[in-house]
């Protein structure tokens, strides 16, 4: 079937199959590598993306129901060289070790942010709580976000 939907601001239309993940149409069909595919079962969050401007597991997603929509992957978050905050926080505070679960990490964080940017501890761990991260112990991730709001406000 035939989708049309806006992906890190790029309209794009392509013939899909059905049954087609949109962590899958992102990767292999437009070749968004950044958003990683950890599981078979929506538990590791590492497919995170922004869907409409809300941090949405994109293996949940048929691609066929994104028509429309605006999909925002990890690719769009460096502009012109210049990092993103969010981006910026897991360089300064050691938000990552592996770097696998960063991708989601990243997108629910800005999510987080964009729609408080002085977010509390527990807010930040419950933006990122259905998420999975092996290496961290989260947190230098919890850090990470906290440094990023802190600069966006200029309070750093
Ligand atoms: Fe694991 Fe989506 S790939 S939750
Ligand atoms: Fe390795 Fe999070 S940094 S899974």
């Amino acid at each position: 079937m035939e989708v049309s939907l806006f992906v890190n601001g790029e309209y794009v239309i392509r013939e899909v199959e059905a049954r087609l993940l949109l962590v899958h149409f992102l990767r292999d069909e437009l070749g968004l590598t950044g958003t990683h595919w950890g599981c078979d079962t929506t538990n590791c969050g590492a497919c995170v993306v922004l869907y409409d401007d809300e941090p949405v597991k994109s293996c949940t997603v048929l691609t066929a129901m994104a028509g429309g929509h605006d999909v925002r992957t990890v690719e769009s978050l460096e502009v012109d060289g210049t990092l993103d905050p969010v981006q910026q926080g897991f360089m300064e505070c050691h938000g990552l070790q592996c770097g696998f679960c960063t991708p989601g990490m990243l997108m629910s964080a800005r999510a987080l942010l964009d729609r408080s940017p002085d977010p509390t501890d527990h807010e930040i761990r419950e933006a990122i709580s259905g998420q999975i991260c092996r290496c961290t112990g989260y947190a230098s991730i919890v850090k990470s976000i906290r440094w990023a709001a802190d600069t966006e406000r200029g309070v750093l």
